[in-house]
């Protein structure tokens, strides 16, 4: 199978198309259904039982796709009153393997609701497809700072302080709740998509959950925010996108120089 391309079509058409067990990892950040007002994409259906119903179809497919010891993650988010993704979640955890719920913290809040506290958080439904799945703690490590370091190692209640040096040097394990800003408007990895994920992000889940050449697959890439991640990890990649202008947008991000998306 050829990979490191785009696939413009439909998610679901085109997941039908792909072989059994080849992805070591799905990132999917679907429409949200109803969240993005005036994007056309977000507003494709009529009801939510509609939504719903289109969900479990490509997450089936999504399924057979992935590898045994593989790992799904999706998106999702709450609008001001619209909350399906809350339906979803329990609906998919129903018929497939639960692993973990993921919050992004994207450090600042993103609309200012004045009858609730203002919304600073995505969610993300990790799924897996067998009992064993292939994860790396390690890859995913946050640094201490000298400080921290120094002060913990004057803590006599360690018996061991190589053990303990060696992990504060190699930094913290990672929380399911993973803090890094959403992208601002004036960013520099910006490039035309109106819920482009920071790539610092997406690149935690594909570290954690692949080794150099796996395949990552991304059933709706939009401004090619996976690829790109994936490229710079070293993994295999493949997105499908069905709108031709963000088909457009991703490829002229993952052709130009690697450093004009790698940080905001
Ligand atoms: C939430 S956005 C993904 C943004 C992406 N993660 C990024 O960082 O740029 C969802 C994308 O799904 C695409 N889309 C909507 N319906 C689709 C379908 N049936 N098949 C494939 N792509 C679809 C939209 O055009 C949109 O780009």
């Amino acid at each position: 199978m050829k990979t490191n391309r785009i696939i413009q079509g439909d998610a679901l058409q085109e997941l039908q198309k792909l072989p059994d067990a080849v992805a070591q990892a799905i990132i999917a950040d679907p429409p949200y259904f109803n969240v993005l007002e005036n994007e056309a994409w977000d507003t494709q259906w009529k009801t939510s039982a509609d939504y719903l119903a289109w969900c479990e179809a490509w997450v089936a497919e999504s399924m057979r796709v992935l590898r045994d010891d593989g790992l799904v993650f999706i998106f999702g988010q709450l609008g001001k009153r619209e909350h399906t993704f809350l339906h979803l979640m329990s609906r998919l955890t129903q018929q497939h393997q639960f692993h973990d719920l993921i919050i992004w913290d994207r450090a600042v809040g993103y609309d200012e609701r004045r009858d609730s506290f203002t919304p600073q958080y995505e969610m993300v439904l990790v799924m897996r497809k067998g009992e064993r799945v292939k994860f790396n703690k390690d890859a995913v490590r946050i640094p201490y700072d000298a400080k921290t370091i120094e002060t913990y190692l004057k803590d006599k209640r360690y018996k061991d302080m190589d053990a303990r040096r060696a992990h504060l040097e190699a930094g913290k394990f990672a929380t399911n709740i993973l803090r890094v800003p959403s992208l601002k408007g004036n960013s520099k990895e910006k490039c035309g998509h109106p819920s482009q994920k920071p790539i610092d992000l997406i690149e935690k889940l594909i570290a954690c959950s692949t080794d150099e050449g796996d395949l990552v697959l991304d059933p709706f890439l939009g401004s090619g925010t996976t690829a790109a991640a994936t490229q710079r990890l070293g993994r295999q990649w493949l997105g499908i996108e069905k709108d031709t202008a963000y088909v457009q947008i991703a490829q002229k991000r993952l052709a130009s120089d690697p450093d004009l998306f790698s940080k905001s």
